[in-house]
């Protein structure tokens, strides 16, 4: 390290020069916390975290209220983000299951949505209350809406490299299901590693078949969880493959209340201290970063399980 709080950059052949973080931390982090957080709270966290650099910022989920409830307030913190356009070009995407969803963050102005499948059947039973099929039916006149109205869609596929229930996910299985999807007009798809299972040849397995499967690189994303700490490895994994949109978690916030064996995202700061120090461009201030999520934590009452910013929160 170095005395600026950043490491020295030592760029390594076979990277983008410039990938685009899709920022988790307000929804995949917030929907896990014991407490409800203060939807003032949750504005303030999101315009830092575009102060910090941050483009794609999710902001909430319009789901039930009753299945999230540290998310009920969407209609109440949405509304409360128009400052966050003054920060510059920041799209706030929110999740939505179903056309009631859609039809409340439409009513709001939301100009990005994202749907989210699971690869295997008890996800789909436990987090949406569907069968994978009876999913992709609910979602098939949600995402043509919203293309409808121009609206960007994501599609998320959960359980891709394992599943707490069903144990070892199938490479096919996923395909079968990530091509559903991309078929009912997505415009990306991020790969859910939702209990941090993954390691980096599974990684790169899984993005060969889909790429085989006539999925191109260029439309997926990756979202790992850092259960076994082998997120940033995954990631790496990745981007040597060629994909540009990693997902990831300010100071590390995050898991599923469906999936219990679930923790945090990829922190954030951990991304992009790798990335700074590969000299792969992000366009976020490592130190704005870092400070959003101490002062995040203090709200939460606990440290960050992020390394990075422990170190650098640690630092004189
Ligand atoms: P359901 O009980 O089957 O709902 O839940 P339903 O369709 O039978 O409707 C029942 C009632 O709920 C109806 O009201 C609907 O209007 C209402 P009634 O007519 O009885 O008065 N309702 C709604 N109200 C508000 N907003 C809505 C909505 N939908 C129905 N959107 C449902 C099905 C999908 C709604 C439910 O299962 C749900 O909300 N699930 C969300 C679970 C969730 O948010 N999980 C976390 C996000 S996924 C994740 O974290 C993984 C990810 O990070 C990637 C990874 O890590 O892998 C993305
Ligand atoms: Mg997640």
């Amino acid at each position: 390290m170095t005395d600026t709080g950043l490491p020295m950059r030592v760029p390594a052949p076979g990277l983008p020069p410039r990938i685009r973080i899709h920022e988790v931390g307000a929804r995949d982090g917030l929907q896990n916390e014991k407490s409800v957080v203060p939807t003032g709270v949750k504005a303030e966290f999101v315009r830092r975290l575009a102060e910090a650099g941050l483009s794609t910022i999710e902001a909430t989920s319009f789901v039930h209220p009753k299945w999230v409830p540290q998310l009920a307030d969407a209609e109440q913190l949405f509304p409360m983000l128009g400052d966050v356009a003054d920060v510059g070009d920041v799209a706030l995407p929110v999740l939505v299951p179903n056309e009631r969803g859609l039809d409340r963050a439409l009513a709001l102005g939301a100009r990005g949505i994202a749907v989210f499948g699971s690869a295997t059947e008890t996800f789909a039973a436990r987090n949406l209350n569907r069968t994978v099929d009876e999913s992709l039916a609910m979602f098939e006149p949600v995402v043509a809406r919203a293309k409808d109205a121009g609206v960007h869609v994501r599609g998320y596929l959960s359980m891709c490299f394992g599943d707490p229930w069903e144990g070892a996910v199938p490479v096919a299985q996923v395909v079968r299901v990530a091509r559903a999807l991309m078929g009912l007009g997505c415009d990306e798809l991020s790969l859910g590693d939702t209990i941090g299972v993954a390691t980096p040849g599974h990684v790169t397995a899984l993005l060969a078949a889909l790429n085989e499967a006539g999925v191109p690189t260029g439309t997926i994303g990756v979202h790992f969880h850092d259960t076994y700490g082998q997120a940033l490895s995954n990631t790496l994994a990745a981007l040597q493959h060629g994909v540009t949109t990693v997902d990831a978690s300010a100071g590390g916030l995050g898991g599923c209340p469906y999936a219990k064996s679930a923790t945090g995202n990829l922190a954030t700061e951990d991304l992009v201290w790798m990335l700074d120090g590969l000299g792969v461009e992000t366009g976020v201030d490592l130190g704005t970063l870092t400070a959003t999520s101490v002062w995040m934590a203090e709200q939460l009452g606990r440290p960050s399980p992020s390394r990075t910013v422990r170190a650098l929160s640690h630092k004189e």
